[in-house]
């Protein structure tokens, strides 16, 4: 096997093929158009995060990507439907996180207002027209017309699944692809059921592969060669990177996330739902703690109005995803990343061998 040999190919779907099996996870707030394909022109797949963009900045980001490479691009929305609202949660909530107001001397909190639609046909007709390779989808998947007419114009639909049933009922509803979510994940967990329990990815994703036909990409703590060849040994095609590509020149965070992700240790990274209403992981912190111990949040996406504006408050206030593998980050160039990771793979898949003979 050479390495970036074309016919080496990893099959993401019926159409979309990688010669790396590692796809950068879709990052809202860290991905940019560059990111995305610097990953793609070394080998793997790029995914734009549309997440929280308007529908113009996506039109922008897409059109950069393009210009930056000929290779497959995919895009990542939320599937959630429009968001309920739940006055007297908001209430509470706000009452929950006004202390930290007050301790950063920040006027607040603000009156909660209507959050921005979920996926709707304004976002079909988008991707409809933008035609990515890969449409990727966390919380669930759009309506089954709405992925059929994906298919129909050659999009491979890919969506995250954090259970067994979650990830059959995926396949059945026709996605193309499943990326398998283990608990050590950095960002928001893609279930649409906050009480269900994390699973390891190490035990999530052969369960995974065994319980559906289509091809299964592993996504959770998977930040070097080692973790890419655990995940194909596991029966994965790929794995989807996140955390890892997070200190490279290419994302758009700061100087102190970047610093952070660098100095955090696994453990001092938790699941919570004080930024954003739904389970998300990340560096501890001090508004974690407090709205944690105070157990009370808006429902998704309006606890972020609450939290927003105390992250100017820096690192104790502010959100800053990652995953529990964050201290195998390093500071290099994306397309780096992509082939230290797939050639470290090979290596510990052709020295297995040697470390035991099967006897
Ligand atoms: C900063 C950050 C932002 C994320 N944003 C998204 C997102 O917008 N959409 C999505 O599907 N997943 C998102 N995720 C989750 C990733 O898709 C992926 O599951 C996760 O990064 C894999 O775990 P790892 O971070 O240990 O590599 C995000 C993860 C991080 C770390």
């Amino acid at each position: 096997m050479e390495e970036g040999d074309p016919d080496v190919a990893v099959a993401l779907g019926p159409s979309v093929r990688i010669s790396r099996p590692v796809v950068a996870a879709p990052m809202a707030g860290v991905t940019t158009p560059e990111l995305a394909a610097a990953v793609t022109n070394a080998g793997g797949l790029g995914v734009l995060a549309f997440a929280t963009l308007a529908v113009d900045a996506m039109v922008g980001e897409m059109e950069c990507a393009r210009a930056l490479t000929d290779g497959p691009v995919g895009v990542n929305l939320f599937a959630s439907p429009a968001p309920e609202r739940n006055e007297a949660g908001e209430h509470a909530a706000s009452a929950a996180i006004a202390p930290l107001y007050e301790e950063l001397d920040v006027p607040g909190p603000p009156p909660v207002e209507r959050p921005g639609p979920g996926f709707d046909d304004e976002r079909l007709a988008l991707l409809l027209d933008l035609r990515p390779e890969v449409a990727s989808f966390h919380f669930g998947l759009p309506p089954a017309g709405d992925v059929e007419r994906l298919r129909a114009r050659g999009v491979t639909v890919a969506t995250t699944a954090t259970t067994v049933a979650e990830a059959v009922a995926a396949a059945s509803a026709g996605a193309d692809v499943i990326i398998a979510q283990g608990g050590e994940a950095g960002g928001h967990r893609g279930t649409l059921d906050p009480r269900t329990e994390p699973i390891g990815t190490l035990a999530l994703v052969p369960q995974v592969v065994d319980a559906v036909d289509v091809p299964v990409v592993a996504a959770g703590g998977i930040a070097d060669g080692r973790g890419v060849a655990a995940a194909l040994a596991l029966g994965a095609v790929a794995a989807q990177v996140g955390t890892a590509f997070i200190a490279c020149p290419e994302s758009s965070v700061d100087d102190e996330y970047r610093r952070a992700v660098r100095s955090t240790a696994g453990e001092d990274t938790v699941v919570t739902r004080a930024f954003s209403g739904r389970p998300a992981r990340g560096r501890r912190n001090r508004l974690i703690d407090v709205v944690d111990a105070a157990g009370v949040v808006a429902p998704f996406p309006t606890q972020r109005q609450l939290s927003g504006p105390l992250s100017g408050g820096g690192a104790e206030y502010r959100a800053l995803w990652m995953g529990q593998a964050a201290p195998l980050a390093r500071a290099e160039p994306a397309a780096q990343v992509v082939e230290r990771l797939a050639n470290e793979a090979r290596s510990v898949a052709l020295g297995l061998s040697g470390r035991w003979d099967g006897s």
